[in-house]
């Protein structure tokens, strides 16, 4: 299991400060949740804050998971600032295509994302053309959510199609870490279980004994 911790319930009066314990115990990558205020009914941070912690962390890989309904208008920013990762909703009217060719010209791998209620097989036509998948657990917009354990009923069914990483996004904690990586999970993300507790280093350890 690779973890990754969601910036988007650290402290964004100091994103360094936040970072910092996880980068001393060994942790290289981070979510980084983006929103438009129309895919979802919230809005984040963006291209100018990743261009920030990208020149402070050039060391670290970002994992950027564009909740947005046109992923072109941020996409070439984000891959000349050098993510590591970019996920798009197979939810939304996508450019699939030139989004591809965007990535695999800069290198940067390409995940797709289901929400909750989305079927796997929405995404069919797509899934050779993709680096990793990305389930959700809770609808997207805000961290902090409850976990919806129907989503581990999918992994099955994509792990029949589909052989790279698969992540899963959201409610996901101490108590149901087992699970999730029982069910097949490879990557998980995890923001107010690791930035709300005492010890956000020691979470993650902790989330490591259970696995
Ligand atoms: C939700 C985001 C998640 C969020 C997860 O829209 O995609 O990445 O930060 O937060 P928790 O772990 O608190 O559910
Ligand atoms: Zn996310």
């Amino acid at each position: 299991m690779r973890i990754f911790p969601s910036l988007l319930s650290a402290d964004f009066r100091c994103l360094k400060t936040s970072l910092e314990p996880l980068i001393r115990a060994g942790i290289k990558q981070y979510h980084l949740d983006i929103m438009d205020g129309n895919f979802v009914p919230n809005i984040s941070y963006g291209p100018p804050v990743i261009r920030s912690l990208r020149s402070g962390f050039p060391e670290l890989e970002f994992d950027a998971h564009l909740m947005v309904r046109d992923p072109l208008v941020i996409l070439e920013p984000l891959l000349e600032i050098g993510v590591e990762y970019i996920s798009v909703h197979l939810e939304i009217d996508l450019q699939f295509k030139k989004i591809r060719e965007l990535c695999q010209q800069y290198g940067t791998k390409l995940g797709l994302v289901y929400n909750p209620d989305t079927e796997i097989s929405r995404g069919s036509a797509l899934l050779e053309d993709v680096d990793f998948v990305l389930l959700m657990a809770v609808q997207p917009g805000f961290g902090g959510q409850k976990f919806r354990p129907g989503v581990l009923s999918k992994v099955d069914q994509l792990r029949s199609v589909f052989s790279g990483p698969i992540q899963l996004d959201g409610g996901v904690n101490l108590d149901n870490i087992e699970e999730i990586v029982a069910a097949g999970i490879d990557w998980v993300v995890s923001g107010s279980t690791i930035f709300e507790s005492m010890d956000p280093a020691e979470t993650i350890k902790q989330f490591e004994e259970t696995v």
